[in-house]
C-alpha cells in the first residue's frame, strides 16, 4: 500500500503534502514525490527514492516549489523497483493529466499494450502510469471534462485504486476517484484536502468525508463535490474526527500488530490475485469437468509470469530446500506439508543460519525457496549467496520489493501485504503462506499429480481464504476473555500433527516473542518422549487438531495432558464438536480444504499472543530484545 495526499486552497501546498506524507509514511516509504501547481502555470514534479527526508531536502520542505495546488505520494513498492523513475506522482505528456495512485491495477498489462498501440511511450515499470495515460486516453479521445475521463478509466480497469490527478487545463482544481483502496476529503476555511488515511490532514481538519467505492470527487478551494460513476453528484455527509494523531495512525487499532492481524485477510487476497486469475478465455468453463462446472463462477488458472516461473523449470525440479528465519521459517514448514502432498516433491526446510554452515549435497535438480518479510535478513540473504553459490535455482518470496534477497535471488514472487510494522509479523506470514500454496498448486499442476477438477478446487477454495479469516476474526473477543484468564501463566505447550505442527512452532512463537511467557510448540507424538514432564497441574496446552486424518490422533494426546492436570484449550474445524468434551475452552475455524486450515489456524493464536501481551502491559509493536529486520548474524 501506498499514502497520498493532495491540497488545494488559499495555503502554499508543498509544506501541506509533505507534513500529510510524513503521517502516511507507514503505508510505504521506499519512495515519495510531489506534484504543485501555481495558478495556471504547469504542475512542478519532484520525486525521491528513499524516505521522506530526501525528497523534503530536495524542496526545502515544500517551500522551494511555490503554488496552492498539489498531490504527493509516499510509495510501498508493487509494481517496478523502488527508483526515482518509478516514483509517484506519474504524468502523461505535455502535463495535460499528473497523478498519485494507492492500490494495484491487475490488468495494467493489457492496458499498457492498448496504449502503446495508440501511440503511447512508457518511461516506468509501475501500473499507476498506465492509470495516468489512460486517463489521458480518454481525455483525449472522447473530448470530455475530468470526471468523465476518470468514469470511462474506472469502467476500463480491474485491480484496486485511490487516485488523485490534476489536470492542466482545471488549474487549482483535483480530481479524485476510489476503488478498494482507502480515500478520505477534509475541507477547512483554508481549503479541500484528500488523504490516504486521516493522520495526514487532522492537523488541518476534523471535518472529514469518506469516498465509497465507484465514487469520483472534485476539489476546488472552497467546496468538494462526490459523483458516481454516471457522474452525477452524490450527497456526502462530513464528519469530525474525534481520534487523537496517533490512534489514527493505527487506523484506530490501539497498536500495529492488532491492526495488521486485521490487514490479512486483504494482505491475502491481494497475494492470490497477483498470482490466480480468471482463466485465458480460450479454455472456457465449458471445457471444464462437470464438477467443476457447477461449482465455479468462472475458471481460475495461476500466473507465475511475473517471477519467471515457466513450466519448463517447474518440470526439472526434483527436490525443494525452504530457507528462512523465524516466523518466514515456519511458513516453510507448512509449505512442505502442502508442497510435498499435492506436488510430490520431496522438501526439506533448513533454518537460515544453520543452511548456511552445512556441507549439502544438492539434487540434480534442487530448487531452495528463501522466504523473508523484509528481504534483509542476514543469515537468509547468506543462505541464498550459499544456495547460488551451489548453483542451485532460487526462489525468492518477499515482501519489500528491491530487497537485497529480491534483487539476487533468480525469481521473485512478491508477497502484497504492505508494509508490516510490527515487529511480530502476521500479515506478512499469511501472505507468504499463501504464496507457499499457489506454489504447490503450480508445480502439481505442472507435474500432472493433480488433475483438472482438484486443481480448480483447491484455487477456488484459496480464493475463499481472506473471507474465512474475516470470520476468524470476529471470534478474538472469546481469545481475548482466555487471555486474560491466563496472562500470568509462565508455560504453554501447544502440541499438533503434521501441518497443525508447524501451525504450533508459529502460535508458540508469537506467544513467546510479544508476551515473554515461555513457550513450546511439539509434535504431539513426540510429547511423551521427555517433555511432557514438564507438565503440571493448570499448565495451558493447546492442541491443534484442523487435519482430518490425523485428528483423533492430537486429542488421545491432549487426554494424555489433561489426566497430568494442564488445562486444554482446543483449535479446531467447526464440526468437530466432540473437542469440547476434552478441551476446557475450543477456538473454532472455519471449514476449508484441510491444506489451507494453517492459514486459519494461526490467527486465534496471533491473537492469543496478542491479548497476552496487553494483558501483561508489553510493548506489543517493539518487544524487547527484537528488531523487525535482523540484518546481523
Ligand atoms: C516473527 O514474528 C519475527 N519478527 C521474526 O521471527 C521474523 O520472522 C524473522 O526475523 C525473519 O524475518 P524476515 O521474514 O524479514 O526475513
Amino acid at each position: 500500500m501506498c499514502g497520498i495526499v493532495g491540497f488545494t486552497g488559499k495555503l502554499q501546498a508543498g509544506p501541506i503534502l509533505l507534513d500529510g506524507l510524513s503521517k502516511l509514511e507507514y503505508r510505504g516509504y521506499d519512495s515519495a514525490g510531489v506534484a504543485v501547481r501555481d495558478g495556471s502555470e504547469d504542475p512542478v514534479v519532484v520525486k525521491a527514492k528513499g524516505r521522506l527526508s530526501v525528497l523534503s531536502a530536495k524542496i526545502d520542505g515544500g517551500t522551494a516549489i511555490p503554488g496552492t495546488c498539489g498531490i504527493g505520494h509516499t510509495r510501498w513498492a508493487t509494481h517496478g523497483e523502488p527508483t526515482e523513475q518509478n516514483a509517484h506522482p506519474h504524468v502523461s505528456e505535455d502535463f495535460l493529466v499528473v497523478g498519485v495512485h494507492n492500490g494495484i491495477i491487475e490488468n495494467y498489462q493489457e492496458l499498457k499494450e492498448k496504449l502503446i498501440g495508440n501511440g503511447y511511450t512508457f518511461y516506468s515499470e509501475t501500473d499507476t502510469e498506465v492509470a495516468v495515460k489512460l486517463i489521458d486516453y480518454y481525455y483525449k479521445k472522447y473530448k470530455v471534462g475530468p470526471i468523465d475521463a476518470l468514469a470511462k478509466t474506472m469502467v476500463r480497469v480491474r485491480g484496486s485504486y485511490a487516485l488523485a490527478v490534476m489536470f492542466r487545463d482545471y488549474p487549482g482544481e483535483i480530481y479524485a476517484a476510489r476503488k478498494d483502496s482507502p480515500l478520505i476529503l477534509g475541507v477547512s476555511e483554508e481549503g479541500c484536502f484528500l488523504a490516504s488515511d486521516v493522520p495526514a490532514i487532522l492537523k488541518y481538519t476534523r471535518n472529514v468525508c469518506y469516498i465509497d467505492n465507484l465514487e469520483m470527487a472534485r476539489l476546488t478551494a472552497d467546496k468538494f463535490e462526490v459523483y458516481d460513476l454516471n457522474g452525477d453528484v452524490v450527497r456526502k455527509p462530513v464528519k469530525e474526527i474525534t481520534w487523537d494523531a496517533e490512534a489514527a495512525e493505527k487506523g484506530g487499532f490501539r497498536h500495529f500488530m492488532l491492526k495488521e492481524i486485521h490487514e490479512q485477510p486483504h494482505a491475502v487476497e491481494a497475494t492470490v490475485n497477483s498470482a490466480v486469475k480468471p482463466a485465458a478465455q480460450a479454455e472456457g468453463l465449458e471445457a471444464a469437468p462437470e464438477k467443476v462446472r457447477e461449482n465455479a463462477d468462472e475458471l481460475l488458472e495461476i500466473d507465475l509470469s511475473a517471477c519467471g516461473l515457466t513450466e519448463e523449470i517447474v518440470k526439472t525440479v526434483s527436490s525443494i530446500w525452504m530457507i528462512a528465519c523465524g516466523s518466514a521459517y515456519h511458513v516453510g514448514l507448512a509449505a512442505s506439508y502442502v508442497i510435498e502432498d499435492l506436488a510430490q516433491i520431496p522438501v526439506r526446510c533448513e533454518l537460515a543460519s544453520e543452511f548456511r554452515y552445512r556441507k549439502l549435497m544438492p539434487g540434480p535438480e534442487t530448487m531452495a525457496v528463501i522466504i523473508s518479510q523484509s528481504g534483509e535478513t542476514a543469515d537468509t540473504l547468506a543462505a541464498l549467496r550459499k544456495a547460488k553459490s551451489l548453483g542451485i535455482r532460487t526462489l525468492a518470496i518477499v515482501n519489500v520489493v528491491g530487497s537485497s534477497i529480491a534483487r539476487e535471488a533468480d525469481h521473485v514472487f512478491y508477497t502484497l501485504a504492505g508494509p508490516e510494522i510490527a515487529v511480530a509479523t502476521t500479515k506478512a506470514y499469511s501472505a507468504q503462506l499463501a504464496a507457499c500454496d499457489i506454489l504447490a498448486m503450480y508445480f502439481a499442476k505442472v507435474r500432472g499429480t493433480i488433475g483438472a477438477e482438484r486443481l480448480q478446487e483447491l484455487l477456488q477454495e484459496i480464493r475463499k481464504v481472506p473471507g474465512k479469516i474475516e470470520k476468524v476474526l470476529e471470534d478474538k473477543e472469546r481469545i481475548q476473555w482466555f487471555a486474560s484468564k491466563f496472562a500470568h501463566m509462565n508455560d504453554a505447550f501447544l502440541i499438533g500433527r503434521g501441518l497443525d505442527s508447524a501451525v504450533c512452532m508459529e502460535g508458540s512463537l508469537k506467544i513467546k516473542e510479544i508476551s515473554y511467557i515461555h513457550s513450546e510448540a511439539y509434535a504431539a507424538g513426540e510429547l511423551k518422549h521427555g517433555t511432557i514432564s514438564l507438565v503440571e497441574p493448570g499448565t495451558l496446552a493447546i492442541g491443534v487438531a484442523t487435519q482430518p486424518a490425523i485428528y483423533e490422533k492430537t486429542l488421545s494426546n491432549m487426554v494424555e495432558l489433561k489426566s497430568r492436570g494442564a488445562y486444554l484449550m482446543g483449535l479446531t474445524v467447526y464440526g468437530h464438536y466432540a473437542m469440547e468434551d476434552t478441551a476446557a475452552f475450543t477456538v473454532y475455524v472455519p471449514k476449508t480444504d484441510p491444506l489451507f486450515t494453517a492459514n486459519l489456524a494461526v490467527i486465534p493464536l496471533q491473537l492469543l499472543g496478542y491479548y497476552l501481551a496487553v494483558n501483561r502491559g508489553e510493548d506489543v509493536d517493539k518487544p524487547r530484545n527484537l528488531a523487525k529486520s535482523v540484518t546481523v548474524e
